[in-house]
C-alpha cells in the first residue's frame, strides 16, 4: 500500500532521494590495494597465511546491503552498549531520556570524527579558522537570533496519559471504505519507516472496523501530520497513548534549556544553554576579524555541545537532548543568486566529500532540497544531506544560505557595527553567510550503521564494523601468537609500545588467534598485527591482517609503521 504524507506519495519521495543519491564507491578498497602494492616487500599473501596459525577463508563479498536491510535499531543499540561505544546516561538510576554517555570506544570514535572534521575544514583550508566559545552566552544573544521567540516545536498533549508528542511527528489518516467512500474514523501513528507506519495503521484500522461493526476493503492511507489537522478532525483522532481522541490541538514549545546565572534566581538571572553552536560564531565575528588576517570569503568553525529540550528524543542518539555540533559560518560578499549560489553548491559538494572520506556509504546518502514553506523566511536556500537510517531517510546535515540575517540581527541587538571593509573596493557591508551544520552524534550513528557488515569466514557468520581506518576507535590490535614464549611476547610488546605512540592500539594475547581476530572485527579494528615464531626465529617480519578482506601480508618489522601510516592516515 502506498503511503501518502501531506499529500505526497512517500514512495515517490523515497525514489526521489534514491534518484538524487550518489553513485557507489569503494574508496577504502582502492587505497588499500594501491598502498599494499607499494609496501609489501618481503612475502606473498600465501606465504603469510601459511605462517599464521589462523588462515581464514572469506566466503563471498561483504554482505553490507543485505545485512543493512535487515538491521534493526535495537541491534545497533545493543552492540553499542555491549562493546563500550555508547551507554544510556545515568543507567544505574534507570537512565535519563534523551541523554547518552560515550564509553571507551565511543569516546575514541567521537574524538576521531571531530578531529577529521577539524582537519578537513580548518587545518587543510586557508580560508577557515576555528573558535571555541562559551556554552552560555549573554541571553540577549537568543533574543537577537530569534531563538527566544521562535525556536519551538509544535507539540500535542494527551489529556488522559499526560504523554507529550511532537505534532509534526504524529501522522493521522482517515480510514475510508473502498466501496462506499465513507469515513469510518481515523488512525494515528508515530513517524517511522514506511513499512512500520503502514503496519501499525492497518492494525488500528482493523480494530476500528471491528469496533464500528464495518466490513470491506479500505482505501490507501492518506497521511498528514498533526500540525495540519482541523479541530473537527482532532476530535476524532485517537491518541497513541489512550487510543481515544484525547489529544490537544498543537501548541508551540520552546526547546531551549533555561538556567540561572549567579546567586539570584529571578527573571534577571535567566540564561540559556546554547541550542546551537552557530550563534557563538556570530557573536565572535568582530573579534575574529580584528585578530586574524583573514579576508572575505572566510569561515569560522566551531565544534561543541548543544542542548535542546526535545519533546520526543528518539531513535537513540539521532535526536537527543544533549548533543554536539560541528558548524561553520562561511562569510561571503553580499549579492544575488549569482554570488551566493556557487558558494552554497561548493559547500554541499565539500560536505558530501567529507562524509564519504570518513566512510559513509554513498548509496545511503541523498539530498533534500528545502523549498517554499520548508525554508526559513530569511534563508535563500537550504539543502540537507540525508542518510538512510534503519528507521528511515532522515536529515544528517544541513547546508543553508542564510543571507545577512544573523549578523544584521546581532548588529541591531547589540548596537555594534558588524560590517566588513573591503580594502579593494573601499566598500563597507554586512557579509552574507553559508552555514554547513552537522551533528557529531548523528554522524556517529550514520557511521556505525554504514559500517555494519556481515559475511562468512570458514563457513561461520561474522558481523563486524567496517569503519574507515581514519575514524576507527582502535586502529591496530597487536597479537602475540602465543603468550608463553618470552622472546615472542617481548618482540610483540616492543612493537605495541612503538605503535601506541602514534595511534590508539590494542594489546590482545588471550585466546585462539581466530577468536582474537573476531573480537577486533566486531569493534571495527582495521588491522591486526600478529607476531609469530617466524618473527623471532627467522624473518623478523610480522603478519598484518586486513579486517574487511581478511587478507594477510607479511611485512618486515621496521616497515610496519610506514605501512600502517599509509593505510590509516593516507600518507
Ligand atoms: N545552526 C543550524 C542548526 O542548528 P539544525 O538543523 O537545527 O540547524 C543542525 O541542526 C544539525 O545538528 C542537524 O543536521 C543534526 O545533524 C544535528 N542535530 C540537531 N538537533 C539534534 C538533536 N536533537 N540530536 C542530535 N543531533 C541534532
Amino acid at each position: 500500500m502506498a503511503i501518502i504524507r501531506n499529500g505526497i506519495a512517500l514512495t515517490m519521495f523515497l525514489t526521489l532521494h534514491g534518484a538524487l543519491g550518489f553513485g557507489s564507491i569503494s574508496r577504502h578498497a582502492a587505497i588499500g590495494a594501491a598502498s599494499r602494492r607499494h609496501l609489501i616487500t618481503a612475502f606473498s599473501t600465501a606465504e603469510a597465511a601459511a605462517a599464521s596459525s589462523a588462515s581464514e577463508k572469506k566466503d563471498g563479498p561483504i554482505k553490507n546491503d543485505q545485512a543493512y536491510a535487515n538491521l534493526k535499531m535495537e541491534e545497533i543499540v545493543s552492540l553499542c552498549k555491549r562493546r563500550g561505544i555508547i551507554f544510556p546516561s545515568s543507567e544505574i538510576y534507570n537512565g535519563f531520556a534523551g541523554f547518552f554517555d560515550y564509553g571507551p570506544l565511543g569516546s575514541e570514535l567521537k574524538r576521531n570524527v571531530k578531529d577529521a572534521f577539524w582537519k578537513a575544514f580548518v587545518h587543510e583550508r586557508e580560508d577557515v579558522v576555528g573558535i571555541d566559545s562559551s556554552i552560555i552566552h549573554n541571553p540577549t544573544t537568543w533574543k537577537s537570533s530569534g531563538h527566544l521567540d521562535g525556536f519551538s516545536d509544535p507539540m500535542v498533549d494527551c489529556r488522559e496519559t499526560k504523554l507529550r508528542y511532537r505534532a509534526d511527528q504524529l501522522y493521522c489518516s482517515p480510514v475510508v471504505l473502498e466501496e462506499c467512500g465513507s469515513t469510518v474514523g481515523f488512525v494515528c501513528v508515530l513517524e517511522g519507516n514506511d513499512e512500520d507506519m503502514v503496519k501499525e495503521a492497518k492494525a488500528q484500522a482493523n480494530r476500528l472496523l471491528k469496533e464500528k461493526e464495518k466490513k470491506g476493503a479500505i482505501q490507501p492511507f492518506q497521511f498528514k501530520d498533526l500540525t495540519q489537522v482541523t479541530e473537527e478532525e482532532m476530535a476524532q483522532i485517537p491518541s497513541p497513548g489512550s487510543n481515544k481522541p484525547t489529544l490537544t490541538m498543537p501548541r508551540d514549545f520552546n526547546l531551549m534549556f533555561q538556567t540561572n546565572v549567579g546567586a539570584m534566581q529571578d527573571a534577571s538571572s535567566v540564561a540559556y544553554l546554547r541550542p546551537e553552536t552557530a550563534q557563538g560564531i556570530f557573536i565572535n565575528y568582530k573579534n575574529v576579524l580584528a585578530s586574524s588576517r583573514i579576508k572575505l570569503p572566510f569561515g569560522i568553525a566551531q565544534i561543541g555541545k548543544a542542548f535542546r529540550n526535545e519533546i520526543t528524543p528518539r531513535n537513540f542518539i539521532f535526536r537527543s537532548r544533549e548533543f554536539e555540533q560541528m558548524e561553520i559560518e562561511y562569510f561571503i560578499p553580499p549579492g544575488d543568486e549569482d554570488v551566493w549560489k556557487p558558494y552554497h553548491e561548493k559547500w554541499i559538494a565539500d560536505s558530501k566529500a567529507f562524509l564519504e572520506q570518513v566512510g559513509l556509504r554513498e548509496e545511503l546518502m541523498g539530498y533534500d532540497v528545502h523549498e517554499g514553506d520548508g525554508l526559513a523566511h530569511y534563508a535563500r536556500a537550504c539543502t540537507d544531506i540525508t542518510f538512510k537510517f534503519p528507521f528511515g531517510v532522515q536529515e544528517l546535515m544541513g547546508i543553508a544560505a542564510r543571507g545577512d540575517f544573523d549578523l544584521k540581527s546581532h548588529s541591531e541587538g547589540s548596537g555594534k557595527v558588524l560590517d566588513y571593509f573591503d580594502e579593494e573596493t573601499k566598500e563597507k557591508f554586512i557579509p552574507h553567510v553559508i552555514e554547513p551544520s552537522l551533528g557529531v552524534d548523528r554522524l556517529i550513528l550514520a557511521l556505525i550503521c554504514s559500517a555494519y557488515a556481515e559475511d562468512e569466514i570458514n563457513g561461520e557468520k561474522r558481523s563486524y564494523l567496517s569503519f574507515h581506518p581514519s575514524i576507527a576507535p582502535v586502529k591496530v590490535a597487536v597479537l602475540p601468537l602465543v603468550k608463553n614464549k618470552e622472546p615472542l611476547v617481548k618482540a610483540a610488546r616492543e612493537l605495541y609500545e612503538k605503535l601506541k605512540k602514534r595511534w590508539n592500539v590494542q594489546w590482545d594475547q588471550t585466546g585462539a588467534i581466530g577468536r582474537r581476530y573476531r573480537r577486533a572485527d566486531e569493534v571495527g579494528v582495521p588491522f591486526c598485527v600478529t607476531v609469530d615464531f617466524e618473527t623471532i626465529e627467522s624473518d623478523g617480519a610480522v603478519t598484518v591482517r586486513d579486517r574487511d578482506s581478511t587478507e594477510q601480508v607479511r611485512i618486515p618489522m621496521d616497515e610496519v609503521v610506514p605501512y600502517l601510516s599509509k593505510m590509516i592516515d593516507g600518507y
